[in-house]
């Protein structure tokens, strides 16, 4: 059985996270959804609410027979994984941009975890630029960002504002 941890902040779930899900659910049985919890950072939704996000929009999403599981957790993300039996790390590169700074949690976590390997997929080109601090920035300011976030999460993004 071959189960994997995606790690994130998910706050907000954008469709280059979903479209990473779509792209990794073919390659394992079980996929963990894993929301970390960080108390220093003060997110727009809280862990509880990108966890009922991640679960509300998963069903939209072609996963075939991977079994998909949203769950949360502090601490590090090497340890959330071996103890919860994943053999792979997956993230996302979104662009060269990205390379370097995963290329370091990827070693860091080999180095806490030998055995749990680190998967990268090529996120589609059509997200190469879209990041979740950058939804957020560009919906508070009133632009547009229909079709890169779930329509779901706009409305919420919109109930927090008002
Ligand atoms: O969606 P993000 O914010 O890019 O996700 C980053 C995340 C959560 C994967 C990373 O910050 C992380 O793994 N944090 C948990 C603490 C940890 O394990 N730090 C060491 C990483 S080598």
């Amino acid at each position: 059985m071959k189960r994997a941890v995606f790690p994130g902040s998910f706050d907000p779930l954008t469709n280059g996270h979903l479209d990473i899900i779509r792209r990794s659910s073919p390659l394992f049985d079980e996929m963990i959804i894993a929301v970390l919890n960080n108390p220093d950072k003060h997110p727009m939704f809280s862990v509880e609410e990108r966890c009922e996000i991640i679960r509300e929009v998963l069903p939209t999403v072609e996963t075939g027979s991977c079994k998909m599981i949203v769950d949360s957790f502090s601490g590090l993300t090497a340890d959330f994984a071996r103890k919860s039996g994943a053999t792979a790390i997956v993230r996302g590169i979104r662009a060269v941009s990205d390379y370097e700074y995963e290329l370091r949690m990827a070693l860091m976590n080999r180095r806490l975890e030998p055995q749990i390997e680190t998967v990268f997929l090529m996120a589609g080109e059509e997200y190469s630029y879209v990041s979740s601090t950058l939804m957020k920035q560009v919906f508070e300011l009133g632009g547009r960002v229909a079709g890169l976030i779930p329509e779901s999460v706009e409305a919420r993004m919109r109930s927090k504002m008002s």
